[in-house]
C-alpha cells in the first residue's frame, strides 16, 4: 500500500527522472506510456499506418460517436460547422489528433475545458487541459468554418466537397470526408452518427440514415439525418441543393428515402422504384440488410464523376444510374459498409464483391451466367495488371484488377466449393463481420473454415498471383 502523499512524492520523482532521461513524451507510436499514479499520458499516434495513406486515422481512441451540425451557404460556399466527437480512449493520453483538411478551427474543447490545437498539414493535435485515462470515454467540441476543399485523388478523380450548380455534395472515398469535417478518417474506426443540416430555405439537404426532423425558421431549414449503425468516415455524404424527394417504405417496412435533382428527376423514377425489389434480392443472397433505411442520391453528371456507395443513401451521377451500378452500390451496403475493409489494401473486399453481385444479377435476371462474365474478365487485359491482394500504389486503388478479378477470385472459389457452399460463405461473410472490419487474410481464413476447403489454388493463382494464368479453367 502506498499513500497518497508518498505516492504523489514518487511520481515526482519519476517524473523528474524522466526529464532527466529526455523521456517526456511526444513520441507518436502511443507506446511506452509511464502511468504512475496517473502522473502521465502520452500523445496518441498521428496516423494508423495504413499501407497506402500511412497518416489517415489517428492512434489512441476510438469514435463512437459523430454529432456533426453543419450550417451550408451555397451562394459564397461557406461551411459552419461544429463537430461534437464522442470517443473511448485506448491509451492514457497527453494529446491526441483528429484529421482534416483546409478549413479553420475556430474553438476546441474536451469535457468541456478549452484544449489547445495544433495543425500541420492535415493533421490536427489537440492538448487538453488535463490528461485522459485510458478507457475514459471523452467528448471533443470543435467549431470550424471556411469554404471546404475539392481533393484531387491519386487517381485524378475528385472527391471531399464538390460545389454543384444548386449547392453541394460531399464525397469522401478514400480520403475525401476530411474536407468537411474533423475526424478519425480511417475506415478501421466506424461510428455512428447524427448530422445536422442547415441550408437557405428552398434548398434542401440530405444525408445518411434517417431523416428525423425538418423545420424551417428566419429562412433557413434545418434537417437531421440520424445514423444508427456503425458507418466509416468515407460514407458519410452531404447533398445540398434543389431536389425531387420520394419518401415511402419496403414490404418489410424497411423506410426508403430517394432524392434526385430535378433535371434527372423523371428518368431516374423507373429505376429507383426498383430499389425495394432489388434489395428483397440482395437479402436472399446475402443475408439481412444491415442498415435502417435505405434509398439514393441522383446529381447531375456534372455534379460527381463517379457513383459512391455512401451508407444507406448511395449517390449517382445521372449516367451511372444504371441497374448494373444500382444493384453494385446496393450490395456495397453488405460488402463495404457493413463489413468494412481494415485497411485500404483490403478493397477488393468491396469491389470484387460488388463486381460479382452485377454477375449474379446477370444471372438471375438476363439469363446470363457468372461463368459468361468470369470469362470476359479473363479476357480482358486491363484485368491482368497486378493482383487484386496488392495495388501497387494508392492510384491504383480503383483500377480494374480491384474490381474484375476481385470478383473472379469469388468465381474461383464458387467453381471449386459449388453453389450450396458458395452462398453460405457470402451470407456467412456479411454476417461474421457484420458492422465490423475485415482484413483479406481475415476472408481467406473464413473462406477456408466455412467450406471446408483447401483454396490455397485459388489464392495463390487469383488472389496473389502476378500475372494471368494460362485459363480460365
Ligand atoms: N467505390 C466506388 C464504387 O465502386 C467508385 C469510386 C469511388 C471511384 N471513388 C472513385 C471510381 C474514384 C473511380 C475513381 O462504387
Ligand atoms: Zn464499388
Amino acid at each position: 500500500m502506498v499513500d497518497v502523499r508518498s505516492r504523489a512524492a514518487l511520481a515526482t520523482a519519476v517524473a523528474a527522472l524522466l526529464v532527466l532521461v529526455g523521456c517526456t513524451g511526444g513520441g507518436d507510436d502511443g507506446g511506452g506510456g509511464v502511468d504512475v499514479g496517473g502522473v502521465r499520458g502520452t500523445p496518441g499516434a498521428a496516423g494508423l499506418r495504413d499501407p497506402y495513406f500511412p497518416k489517415l486515422g489517428n492512434g489512441g481512441y476510438d469514435v463512437t460517436h459523430y454529432a456533426l451540425d453543419l450550417a451550408y451557404d451555397p451562394k459564397s460556399g461557406r461551411l459552419d460547422g461544429t463537430a461534437m466527437i464522442t470517443a473511448r480512449a485506448t491509451q492514457d493520453l497527453s494529446a491526441f489528433n483528429l484529421d482534416l483538411a483546409g478549413l479553420t478551427v475556430d474553438s476546441a474543447s474536451v469535457d468541456g475545458e478549452r484544449a489547445s490545437v495544433n495543425r500541420a498539414g492535415n493533421e490536427l493535435t489537440l492538448r487538453p487541459s488535463e490528461d485522459i485515462d485510458k478507457g475514459a470515454v471523452f467528448r471533443t467540441t470543435i467549431a470550424y468554418s471556411g469554404r471546404p476543399a475539392t481533393i484531387t485523388g491519386a487517381d485524378g478523380s475528385q472527391e471531399g466537397w464538390l460545389p454543384t450548380v444548386d449547392g453541394a455534395l460531399a464525397l469522401g472515398e478514400p480520403v475525401g470526408s476530411m474536407a468537411w469535417f474533423p475526424g478519425n478518417h480511417h475506415p478501421s474506426d466506424k461510428a455512428t452518427y447524427d448530422i445536422t443540416l442547415t441550408v437557405p430555405q428552398g434548398t434542401q439537404a440530405i444525408s445518411n440514415g434517417v431523416r428525423t426532423s425538418e423545420r424551417t425558421a428566419n429562412g433557413r431549414t434545418t434537417s437531421v439525418w440520424h445514423s444508427a449503425e456503425p458507418m466509416a468516415s468515407y460514407l458519410a455524404t452531404v447533398a445540398v441543393g434543389k431536389f425531387k424527394t420520394q419518401v415511402s417504405a419496403t414490404p418489410s417496412g424497411l423506410p426508403v428515402l430517394t432524392a434526385a435533382d430535378p433535371s434527372v428527376a423523371v428518368k431516374s423514377a423507373p429505376l429507383l422504384a426498383r430499389i425495394p425489389e432489388l434489395l428483397a434480392w440482395q437479402v436472399e443472397n446475402f443475408g439481412p440488410y444491415p442498415f435502417s433505411s435505405t434509398g439514393a442520391i441522383v446529381e447531375r453528371n456534372g455534379d460527381a464523376g463517379y457513383a459512391l456507395e455512401t451508407q444507406t443513401r448511395p449517390v449517382f451521377p445521372q449516367d451511372s444510374l444504371t441497374v448494373e451500378i444500382l444493384v453494385h452500390e446496393l450490395a456495397h451496403q453488405w460488402f463495404g459498409n457493413s463489413v468494412t475493409p481494415a485497411t485500404w489494401k483490403d478493397m477488393w473486399l468491396n469491389e470484387g464483391f460488388a463486381v460479382y453481385a452485377e454477375w449474379l444479377y446477370a444471372e438471375d435476371f438476363e439469363a446470363t451466367p457468372a461463368q459468361v462474365n468470369f470469362e470476359a474478365a479473363f479476357a480482358a487485359d486491363a484485368n491482368w495488371a497486378f493482383p487484386p491482394s496488392d495495388p501497387p500504389s494508392a492510384e491504383n486503388l480503383f483500377d480494374p484488377p480491384v474490381y474484375q478479378r476481385g470478383a473472379m477470385v469469388l468465381h474461383k472459389i464458387r467453381q471449386q466449393v459449388g453453389d450450396e457452399a458458395f452462398f453460405e460463405l457470402l451470407s456467412g461473410w456479411a454476417a461474421e463481420h457484420r458492422h465490423g472490419n475485415a482484413s483479406t487474410d481475415d476472408f481467406t481464413a473464413y473462406a477456408e473454415e466455412v467450406t471446408g476447403e483447401d483454396l490455397d489454388a485459388v489464392w495463390d493463382v487469383w488472389l496473389n498471383g502476378e500475372g494471368k494464368p494460362k485459363g480460365p479453367n
